[in-house]
């Protein structure tokens, strides 16, 4: 306990130090050790006021995370510390003064809440991010801070999880001194101040209440958090502080804290929250892996995606180079990278300097004119190998021999296109989403020869561009667009068998999904997936159903939103309404093509899509094209519009339960033959009662 938090007088303040790196979480022993501190400067006469701070990087981060999870897993995990914590600081004589650099969030801002003062540097800020976790608030947050910045503040607050700056926190009256020095010397000023005047607490004061700011919260809350039910009890528990005394509004918070954390929500996020974290970590690419600097980058290719990556370097202050093929197609690209810059002003994301000056780190060319000064390129030209390879036999001349060269490509063979090449081991996949400026997710692809060094330099980047890199391995479509194309055949299936798309869509919006498979392949465009599909027709086993559907529509100039018109039709606007040709042309084709019309159940909808994806999913894991299940919900989550809350979809296949999912799997494949074969590690596992995530720890273990 001693090494956790440690205590000292200067003259007649005492200060109680948290020190429990990385960001001095409320583990076990940490709220005993600030008790114990408390007594200490209770006992000394000559100490007058206390200041309670954090060394290293921040003040208290919340509570530890990892506690939960054991609750979860059905073990026991402390929390009692927290609220014996709070009533010792508050009941103190003395005054406690929370010193705050770094963050105070959740059960950190909780505490510094219960004390009686509370300092900051300009830079640090606090807020209660719980909801992110699928709970609220339960060190008696929902309580205080209401009280202390009002209901409406508050609500913001526990109900959506953003922290706030220090002085947007002063102004709420949670912060009540800004420091603009050294932190402690100017806390224990502060204290100095205090001693004489009674203690206030913030349990004392009242809340208005504030019923229209409740039901716009509870609004928001169900349109920007669909699905969740967190922020929702979060808003309730704040709504309770404005109604009763301050202890029956704590037990209110109790009762919906613990409603929330045995939730398969919270489960999920935290999940997720680790998961994030977990995606960084490579087996055998160690920190003594030289990461190479990257100080300037260029792209190839000016398109959607090229575009959209060039923007990506630019806003992390990387100078970049954007080549294209001719004067024309390079304006056109400028012109959308000017377009998204205009709309992000606009919509107050960026200030108008901001744009500007990340728009002069884009440096338009027609040819290969300072690609020499390089450290990294990202090719992002047509979908095409030869078209690659010629691309990077150029980039090999042009760039120097240690620049990184990597192709953003959707679906080819990185080895191939690495063998264009005198140094295959400085090449990998980039693979962004689109779009690309927007979507946090970046596939790193290994190719067989790339080297550690280009991966952890892959890895430290997507980090510093403010992505999810998760490391993948080279195959078709990778992990993520491996384990779409079943995810969408099943889509397309059931739309032939009758179903409409906003059936089909419907369904998987309700499941959590930010777009419906078909509207999301309106949007990629219909002759992207067929020209794919083309191009691998030679590997269609006879005899087996595909969809066709789409290629109809593709066949009949319907590419979706490009041209107006696909799975639906589009206005100007791009707002889809229904097209009534989708279900002639799939009437006359299951007539043609022999399949019985088979009205299906929302739950049989999300069932063979979702079904499809887990399937998939655990034949990538198995033959580790994803190091662990989990980065492929990190994946999903981040690429693809998977309900964060539903914890990906390897996470959902384990929170159902893998022999309900493998059951159904083989009924799936009785009823619709070779293409739900069952996965041999989901059967595997469903056999053993055992999960992806029990998986991804022995293998862990294993390494
Ligand atoms: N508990 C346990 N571990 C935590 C943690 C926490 N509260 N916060 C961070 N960590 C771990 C991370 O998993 C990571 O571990 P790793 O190195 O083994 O992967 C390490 O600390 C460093 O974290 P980051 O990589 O995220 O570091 P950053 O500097 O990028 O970010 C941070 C720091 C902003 C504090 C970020 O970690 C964060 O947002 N943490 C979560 C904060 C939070 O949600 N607090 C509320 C907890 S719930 C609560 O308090 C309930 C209460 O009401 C009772
Ligand atoms: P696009 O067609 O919008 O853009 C390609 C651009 O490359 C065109 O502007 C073209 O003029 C340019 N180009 C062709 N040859 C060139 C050359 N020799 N030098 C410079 N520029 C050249 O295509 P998009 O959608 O941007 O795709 C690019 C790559 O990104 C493809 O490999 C694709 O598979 C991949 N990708 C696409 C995604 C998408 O959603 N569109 C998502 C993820 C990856």
């Amino acid at each position: 306990m001693a090494n956790l938090v440690s205590y000292y007088k200067e003259g007649n303040v005492a200060v109680i130090a948290v020190d429990n790196p990385p960001v001095n979480a409320l583990s076990p022993g940490v709220p005993e050790g600030i008790m114990e501190g408390l007594r200490w400067a209770l006992m000394h006469d000559d100490v007058e006021a206390v200041v309670l701070a954090g060394r290293g990087r921040t003040f208290i981060a919340g509570a530890d995370i990892r506690e939960f999870e054991k609750i979860h897993a059905g073990h026991h995990g402390s929390l009692e510390g927290i609220h014996l914590l709070l009533a010792d600081i508050e009941d103190s004589d003395k005054p406690v003064i929370a010193a705050i650099h770094g963050t105070a969030l959740g059960g950190g801002l909780e505490v510094a809440m219960a004390c009686h003062y509370r300092v900051a540097v300009p830079s640090a800020q606090v807020g209660q991010p719980e909801v992110k976790l699928g709970i609220i608030p339960g060190g008696e947050g929902t309580q205080r801070l209401p009280r202390l910045a009002g209901v409406r503040k508050a609500l913001e607050m526990c109900a959506f999880g953003e922290p706030i700056r220090a002085a947007q926190a002063k102004a709420a009256g949670i912060v009540d001194e800004l420091i603009e020095g050294d932190l402690l010397p100017g806390a224990i000023a502060f204290a100095r101040q205090v001693t004489t005047r009674t203690p206030p607490l913030a349990s004392r004061k009242t809340a208005a209440p504030d019923p229209e700011a409740v039901a716009a919260a509870h609004e928001a809350a169900s349109k920007r958090l669909r699905g969740q039910t967190a922020p929702h009890a979060a808003i309730d528990a704040v709504e309770a502080a404005s109604r009763l005394p301050f202890r029956e509004g704590c037990q209110v918070e109790a009762r919906l804290f613990a409603e929330c954390l045995a939730s398969d929500q919270s489960k999920a996020l935290i999940h997720a929250f680790f998961g994030e974290r977990t995606v960084s970590k490579v087996p055998g690419i160690g920190k003594d892996v030289e990461i190479l600097p990257i100080r300037r980058a260029a792209v190839v290719g000016a398109g959607t995606m090229g575009a959209g990556i060039a923007m990506v370097y630019a806003n992390a202050g990387i100078p970049v180079l954007l080549k294209e093929a001719n004067e024309a197609a390079l304006d056109r690209g400028m012109a959308t990278i000017a377009q998204n810059y205009a709309n992000s002003v606009k919509r107050g994301r960026f200030t108008s300097e901001f744009a500007e000056e990340r728009l002069r780190l884009i440096t338009p060319h027609v040819n290969y004119s300072g690609f020499e000064a390089a450290d990294i390129v990202i090719e992002a030209v047509f979908e095409n190998m030869e078209l690659k390879k010629r691309t990077f036999a150029e980039l090999d001349k042009v760039t120097r021999s240690n620049a990184i060269l990597a192709t953003n490509t959707s679906t080819l063979n990185i080895d191939e296109i690495a063998s264009a090449t005198s140094r295959p081991w400085m090449v990998a996949g980039h693979h962004f989403f689109s779009p690309a400026n927007v979507m946090r997710l970046i596939e790193i692809v290994r190719g067989k020869e790339t080297s550690a060094q280009v991966i952890a330099t892959s890895m430290d980047l997507a980090r510093r561009l403010r992505k999810v890199g998760v490391l993948v391995g080279n195959c078709r479509g990778f992990a993520g667009n491996r384990m779409f194309a079943p995810y969408c055949r099943e889509s397309v299936f059931l739309v032939e068998e009758g179903n409409t798309p906003e059936q089909v869509d419907g369904a998987l919006y309700g499941f959590g999904m930010a777009m419906g498979p078909l509207a999301v392949q309106d949007l990629a465009g219909l002759d992207v997936g067929c020209r794919i599909r083309s191009e691998f027709k030679h590997l269609e086993q006879p005899g087996l159903r595909y969809p066709e559907l789409d290629s109809l529509l593709y066949g009949a100039g319907h590419y979706g939103q490009k041209t107006g018109r696909g799975f639906y039709i589009y206005d100007a606007a791009r707002k889809p309404s229904p097209n009534p040709e989708v279900l002639t042309l799939a009437r006359e084709y299951a007539a043609k093509a022999g399949i019985a019309p088979h009205p299906a159940s929302i739950e049989e909808i999300v069932e063979r899509c979702v079904y499809a994806l887990i399937n998939e999913g655990a034949r990538v894991v198995e033959e580790g094209i994803a190091l662990r299940s989990v980065d492929l919900d990190i994946i999903y989550i981040n690429g693809y519009g998977f309900p964060s809350w539903r914890g990906g979809p390897m996470k959902y296949a384990d929170l159902t339960g893998l022999p309900k999912v493998y059951a159904k799997v083989r009924q799936f494949h009785d009823r619709f033959g070779e293409h739900w074969k069952p996965a041999p590690l989901l059967e595997h596992l469903a056999r053993h009662n055992s999960t992806f995530g029990a998986y991804d720890k022995s293998k862990a273990g294993a390494a």
